[in-house]
C-alpha cells in the first residue's frame, strides 16, 4: 500500500518504520524539514538516534504532494495538530483514502475526542474513511520489537482490517473494533492518570496507590464513556486497561515521568522542557475536567490533577483531598 505518514515524533517514526518494514511504500511528512532532511540522508531522527529505520522511508516537505496517489493516511501530529493539518488537507481537495489517527487526546473547549475533531473539519461524509489506532503501545518497545498489541477502531469493517494489515507484524497484534470513541477516549485520559501516578511516585509512595489510581481511573473513563457514546468493555480491554497500566507503572511513559518530576517539586515549565515531547495528559486534564463539569461526571483523579496543575495545589494536599472525601461504595 502507499501510505502517507503525517509528524515525525517519536510515534510517528516509529509506526512509519513499521509500516515500511512491512514492505509498504511509506512517505512521511513533517513540519519539521530538518528531520526530514536527517531522515533522507541516513543519520536517522535527531532525537532518537538510536532508532535504526528502514532504508525504504521516502520524505515529502510539500503536504499537497504528500498525499497524493495514497492508499491511506496516518497521522501522528499530536492533538493539537489535528486541526490545523487536516484543514489544510481538505483546503487541498482532501482525500479519498482511509484516514488513520494514532494520537491521543481531547480537544479544549470543545471537548472533542480526535475522530469527531476529523469529522468536524472534513465533514461526516468522512466517517467511513476514519479510524483510530490505540494501546498499550510505549513507541521504544514498539521499535524495539517487544511483542505488543493495540486495537484497530473504525466506523468501517474495511478500514479497521486495513489499519490491521498495514501495522501487523510478527511483534505487533492489532485486534479490530467498531468501538471508534471507546478507543480514542481510553488512549487520551490514561494520560491524565499517567501524570497522576508519576505524582505519587514523586512523593515517595509505592504500588498500591498506583494501583488504586489505575482501578479508579478506569471509573472516571467510563463515566466519560457514558456521555461519548463509548462502550465500557472497549474500556476493559487493550485500549483502556491496558494502556492504563503501562502509562501508570512505567517510566518509559513521559506523561508518567512528567507527574514524577512534579510530584518531586519540579516546576511544570522546566518539567515539560525536560521532556522536550508532547505531554498531552497536561493538557487533555484541562478537557477532561470541562466535560466533568459540563455533564457533572464525578471524576476526583483527573480533578486533583488539574488542581495541581492549572491550580497550583500542592500535590500533598491534593492526596489529602482525594483521601479526605466522603466515604462511598466501590461500584457506583
Ligand atoms: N510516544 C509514544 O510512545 C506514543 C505511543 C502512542 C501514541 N502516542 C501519541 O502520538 C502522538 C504523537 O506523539 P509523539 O510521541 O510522536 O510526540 P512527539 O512530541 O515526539 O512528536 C510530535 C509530532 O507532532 C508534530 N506536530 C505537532 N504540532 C503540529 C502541527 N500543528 N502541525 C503539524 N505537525 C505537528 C511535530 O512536528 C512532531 O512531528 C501523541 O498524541 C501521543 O500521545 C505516542
Amino acid at each position: 500500500m502507499r501510505i502517507c505518514y503525517l509528524g515525525c515524533g517519536a510515534w510517528g517514526l516509529v509506526l512509519a518504520n513499521v509500516a515500511a518494514e512491512n514492505g509498504h511504500d511509506v512517505t512521511i511528512w513533517s513540519i519539521e524539514h530538518d528531520v526530514l532532511d536527517s531522515i533522507a540522508s541516513g543519520n536517522g531522527h535527531p532525537k532518537f538516534p538510536s532508532y535504526k529505520l528502514s532504508d525504504k522511508l521516502k520524505i515529502e516537505k510539500d503536504l499537497e504532494k504528500a498525499i497524493q496517489e495514497k492508499d491511506a493516511i496516518v497521522e501522528s501530529v499530536t492533538t493539537k495538530g489535528i486541526r490545523p493539518v487536516f484543514s489544510k488537507i481538505r483546503d487541498l481537495g482532501g482525500v479519498n483514502c482511509p484516514i488513520i489517527l494514532t494520537s491521543k487526546g481531547i480537544e479544549q473547549n470543545s471537548g472533542l475526542l480526535l475522530p469527531e475533531i476529523l469529522l468536524e473539519v472534513l465533514g461526516p461524509d468522512y466517517q467511513m474513511q476514519v479510524g483510530q489506532l490505540s494501546g498499550p503501545t510505549l513507541a521504544d518497545e514498539v521499535m524495539a520489537k517487544h511483542p505488543s498489541s493495540a486495537v484497530a477502531a473504525a466506523y468501517s469493517k474495511k478500514v479497521a482490517e486495513t489499519i490491521q494489515e498495514i501495522f501487523t507484524s510478527p511483534y505487533f497484534r492489532i485486534y479490530v473494533s467498531d468501538d471508534v470513541n471507546g478507543v480514542a477516549l481510553g488512549g487520551s485520559i490514561k494520560n491524565v492518570m499517567a501524570i497522576a501516578s508519576g505524582i505519587a511516585e514523586g512523593l515517595g509512595y509505592g504500588h498500591n496507590t498506583k494501583a488504586a489510581i489505575i482501578s479508579r481511573g478506569l471509573h472516571e473513563m467510563k463515566r466519560l464513556a457514558s456521555v461519548k457514546g463509548a462502550r465500557e468493555e472497549t474500556l476493559n480491554g487493550l485500549a483502556g486497561l491496558g494502556d492504563l497500566c503501562v502509562t501508570c507503572m512505567s517510566s518509559l511513559s513521559r506523561n508518567y515521568r512528567f507527574g514524577h518530576m512534579i510530584g518531586t517539586g519540579v516546576k511544570q515549565d522546566a518539567a515539560a522542557s525536560n521532556i522536550n515531547m508532547v505531554v498531552e495528559g497536561a493538557s487533555t486534564v484541562i478537557s477532561a475536567k470541562q466535560l466533568a463539569d459540563k455533564y457533572d461526571l464525578e471524576m476526583p483523579i483527573t480533578n486533583a490533577v488539574y488542581a495541581v496543575l492549572v491550580d497550583g495545589l500542592d500535590p500533598k494536599e491534593a492526596v489529602k483531598n482525594l483521601l479526605t472525601r466522603e466515604r462511598k461504595e466501590e461500584l457506583v
